[in-house]
C-alpha cells in the first residue's frame, strides 16, 4: 500500500512559525549596495579545480608574507574544499572596468560551455581547515607536506577531520572590487552555512588590529592577542561561537 503522506505531514505551529526565516546575504547586500548590484555576484563551494583562481586572487590581495602558498591552497581545497567558499561574477571581456580589464589580465574559465566568452571570475575567498584547537595555531596554519603520500586522521599539523573549530586562515577580495560589500557578503553567507550545516562548534580567525571592527559586525567576538607567529605575528584571536546566545551578526 503506498504510504500517505498527507497524513504524515507536521501542521504548521506557533514554533515553527517562530523561527527564523532564512536570509539571503546577496539580496540584502544588493539592495545597500548598488556597486555590488551591478556584479550580480553569486556564491559558490570551492574545490581543488579553482586552484589557479584562488592562487591567483591570494596573490593578489595579500601581502606576500601573508599569502598562503600555492601548495597549501592546493592541500586545502583538496582536503576540506567543502569549508571553502568564493564569491564570482560572470562577465565578458567587454564589460566596462574593473571587471572587463580584469578578464583581460588572464585566462578564466568559461561560465559553461555554449558560452565561451562569458567568463567566471573569482572576486574574492574563504579557505578554512578544522582543528581540534579552540583557537587558530601556528599547527593549523602549516600543513603536512606528505598529505598526498601519508593520509592520516590525526596529522601533526594541518586539517583535523575531528576537530570542532572551523579555522578561517583566508578571507580575501581582489583590490579593484574592494568596498563593495563583496567580504562582508561573502563572510556572512559562509559563516550561515557553517553554522546550519552544524560543520562545527565554532569559528575562529586570526586578524590585524584595523579588522576588528568589521569581524565584530559580522558576530565574531574579539579574545586578544593570539599566539601565532604567522607572517611575522601580531595577530587578534576572534572567535564565533555557534552555542552562545546573542552572538549575531550586525549588518
Ligand atoms: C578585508 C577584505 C576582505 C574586505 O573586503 P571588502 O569587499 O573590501 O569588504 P566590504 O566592502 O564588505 O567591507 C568593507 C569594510 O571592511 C573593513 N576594511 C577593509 N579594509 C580595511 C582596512 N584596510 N582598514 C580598516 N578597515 C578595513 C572596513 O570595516 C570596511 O568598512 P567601511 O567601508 O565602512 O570602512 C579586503 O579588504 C581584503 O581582501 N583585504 C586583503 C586581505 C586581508 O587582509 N584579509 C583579511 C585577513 S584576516
Amino acid at each position: 500500500m503506498p504510504r500517505d503522506l498527507r497524513s504524515e505531514k507536521t501542521p504548521l505551529n506557533a514554533e515553527s512559525l517562530a523561527s527564523p526565516p532564512y536570509v539571503n546575504p546577496l539580496t540584502l547586500a544588493n539592495d545597500k549596495n548598488p556597486k555590488m548590484k551591478e556584479l550580480r555576484p553569486y556564491c559558490l563551494l570551492l574545490n581543488e579545480s579553482d586552484l589557479d583562481d584562488c592562487d591567483w586572487l591570494e596573490h593578489a590581495a595579500f601581502d606576500p608574507n601573508e599569502a598562503a602558498s600555492r601548495e597549501k591552497l592546493e592541500y586545502r581545497l583538496v582536503t576540506c574544499g567543502e569549508l571553502c567558499s568564493g564569491i564570482f561574477a560572470s562577465a565578458y571581456q567587454t564589460n566596462p572596468d574593473p571587471i572587463g580589464s580584469v578578464i583581460r589580465s588572464r585566462k578564466f574559465p568559461s561560465v559553461d560551455s555554449a558560452h565561451s566568452d562569458r567568463k567566471r571570475v573569482l572576486l574574492g575567498h574563504i579557505i578554512a581547515t578544522k582543528s581540534t584547537s579552540d583557537k587558530v595555531t601556528d599547527g593549523s596554519m602549516s600543513f603536512p607536506t606528505d598529505w598526498r603520500t601519508n593520509y592520516r586522521l590525526d596529522p601533526p599539523n594541518g586539517h583535523h577531520e575531528e576537530g570542532d573549530t572551523i579555522c578561517l586562515h583566508s578571507l580575501c577580495v581582489h583590490p579593484s572590487f574592494h568596498k563593495r560589500g563583496l567580504g562582508a557578503v561573502l563572510l556572512k553567507g559562509w559563516t550561515q552555512r557553517i553554522r546550519d550545516a552544524g560543520l562545527g562548534k565554532r569559528i575562529a580567525l586570526i586578524c590585524h588590529d584595523y579588522l576588528v571592527p568589521f569581524y565584530e559586525r559580522a558576530g565574531f567576538k574579539k579574545i586578544g592577542p593570539s599566539a601565532c607567529q604567522y607572517g611575522g605575528g601580531n595577530w587578534i584571536d576572534m572567535i564565533m561561537e555557534f552555542d552562545e546566545p546573542g552572538q549575531n551578526a550586525s549588518w
